[in-house]
C-alpha cells in the first residue's frame, strides 16, 4: 500500500512545523475618554511550544486562558507583541511568521487556516455556500468563474455536503452542517496547518463524533497537521496526539496525550483531569477531585512567582510564590523530541493523580 500524505509528513525527521518562541500578546487596557492605556491584559505570555508536521497537538486550559489568543498569533490573524513563530514553509526553509508582511504573509495564510468555534456567526447570512466557500479560492487568485465552483463542489463533497447545496444560504443549515461549510472553507486552498478553535464547543454532543471524524478523515487525506483548542479535556483526549495545557498565558506541562492523562506532572493538569465528568457513577466523588480555589486572577495583573501558586494545593510560601523565580523544571516548558516538559518547581516531588482511561466508554 502506498504512503498517504500523511505518513510522508510523519517521516520527514520530525523537525517541528511551527516552532513558537517566547510568544507573548499582550492587549492594552484603556479607560476614560481620552481612551489612555492603563495597563496591559497579557493574554499570551511567553509562549515556548512546537507543533510536528502531521500530528494533533490540543491545546487546553480554563476560558480565558489565552488559547484563542495564541491560536491567532500563530495563524497571524493577530501579531504578536514579542517573540517568534518559525514555520517552515513546503520548501524546507523557515520563515518568522511574526515578521511576515504583505505578499509573503498572504501565501503564509493560504498555508495556514483557522476552523472557528461558532458555526453560527461566522458565516455571513447574505451569502451563498459558493460565496463562502470560493471566497479564499478567489482573494487568494487560485481559480475564478467555472473552475472555483467545480472546486467548490468537490470540496462540499469532501466534508459530506450535497454540491446540490452551491447556491444555498447557511439558514439552511444544521449546527453540525454549518461547521462542515467551516472546514470546507479552510481547506479548499489546501493549508498545512489548521488551528481548530473549539470546533466542536457549540454543537450538540449528538453531532460531535461525526465532526471530529471529519477532521480525522481530512487530516488523512490532506496530510494535515492540527492545532486543536479546546476546554474540553474529553475531546482533546480523544483526537490529540500530544497535548499542552495553558494557564494565565504560559504553557504549564506538554506531554504525550496517553502520558498526560495517565501521570500528570503539574498541578493544573491534575486539577483539570480530576474535573472531566465521568460516565459510572461509581467512580465519581473518589475523594481525588481537586477543587481549583477562585476564578482564573486577571491576566492584567498575574500572580508573581508561579502564576498558578494562588490556587494551587501543593504551593509552597517562599518558594512558589518568590517574585522572579518562574516555577521551570529543566528547560522551560518547552518540548523537544519526546521530552515532556513540566513548568512547576516541585515537579520531581509531587505524585499526582491522573485519570485510568480505561475507565472511558
Ligand atoms: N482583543 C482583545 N482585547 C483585550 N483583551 C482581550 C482581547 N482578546 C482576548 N482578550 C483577553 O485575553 C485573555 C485571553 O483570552 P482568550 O485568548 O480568548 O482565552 P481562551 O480562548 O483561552 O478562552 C482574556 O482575559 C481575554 O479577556
Ligand atoms: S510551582 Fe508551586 S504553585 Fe506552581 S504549580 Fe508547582 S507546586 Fe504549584
Ligand atoms: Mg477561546
Amino acid at each position: 500500500m502506498s504512503a498517504s500524505p500523511l505518513d510522508e509528513r510523519r517521516a520527514d525527521g520530525g523537525a517541528p512545523l511551527l516552532d513558537i518562541r517566547g510568544v507573548a500578546v499582550h492587549f492594552p487596557v484603556r479607560r476614560g475618554l481620552l481612551g489612555r492605556t492603563v495597563g496591559r491584559v497579557r493574554a499570551v505570555d511567553g509562549v515556548d511550544l512546537a507543533v510536528r508536521s502531521g500530528e494533533t497537538l490540543g491545546l487546553v486550559g480554563e476560558s480565558g486562558c489565552g488559547k484563542t489568543t495564541l491560536g491567532r498569533a500563530v495563524a497571524r490573524v493577530l501579531a504578536p507583541t514579542a517573540g517568534a513563530v518559525h514555520y517552515r514553509r513546503a520548501d524546507g526553509a523557515t520563515v518568522d511568521v511574526a515578521t511576515l508582511s504583505g505578499r509573503a504573509l498572504r501565501g503564509f495564510q493560504r498555508e495556514v487556516r483557522v476552523v472557528f468555534q461558532d458555526p453560527f456567526s461566522s458565516l455571513n447570512p447574505r451569502m451563498t455556500l459558493l460565496q463562502i466557500i470560493g471566497d479564499p479560492l478567489r482573494s487568494h487568485g487560485i481559480a475564478t468563474g467555472s473552475e472555483l465552483e467545480d472546486r467548490v463542489a468537490e470540496m462540499l463533497t469532501r466534508v459530506g455536503l450535497s454540491p446540490r447545496y452551491l447556491h444555498r444560504y447557511p439558514h439552511a443549515f444544521s449546527g453540525g452542517e454549518r461547521q462542515r461549510v467551516n472546514i470546507a472553507r479552510a481547506l479548499v486552498v489546501r493549508p498545512r496547518l489548521v488551528v481548530a478553535d473549539e470546533p466542536v464547543s457549540a454543537l450538540d454532543v449528538s453531532v460531535r463524533a461525526q465532526i471530529l471524524n471529519l477532521l480525522r478523515d481530512l487530516q488523512e487525506e490532506f496530510g494535515l497537521t492540527y492545532l486543536f483548542v479546546s476546554h474540553d479535556l474529553s475531546v482533546v483526549e480523544s483526537v490529540c496526539d500530544r497535548v499542552a495545557v495553558m494557564y494565565l498565558g504560559k504553557i504549564a506541562e506538554v506531554a504525550d496525550t496517553a502520558e498526560l492523562y495517565a501521570r500528570p506532572r503539574h498541578p493544573y493538569t491534575e486539577a483539570l483531569l480530576s474535573a472531566v465528568p465521568r460516565p459510572d457513577p461509581r467512580l465519581r466523588d473518589t475523594g481525588r477531585r481537586v477543587r481549583l480555589a477562585d476564578d482564573l486572577p486577571d491576566p492584567a495583573h498575574p500572580p508573581r512567582g508561579c502564576s498558578f501558586h494562588t490556587r494551587c494545593p501543593h504551593a509552597l510560601p517562599g518558594v512558589c510564590d518568590v517574585a522572579g523565580r518562574p516555577p521551570l523544571l529543566g528547560p522551560p516548558a518547552r518540548e523537544e523530541d519526546g521530552r515532556r516538559s513540566v513548568a512547576c518547581h516541585r515537579a520531581s516531588e509531587l505524585d499526582l493523580a491522573g485519570l485510568d482511561l480505561t475507565e472511558h466508554p
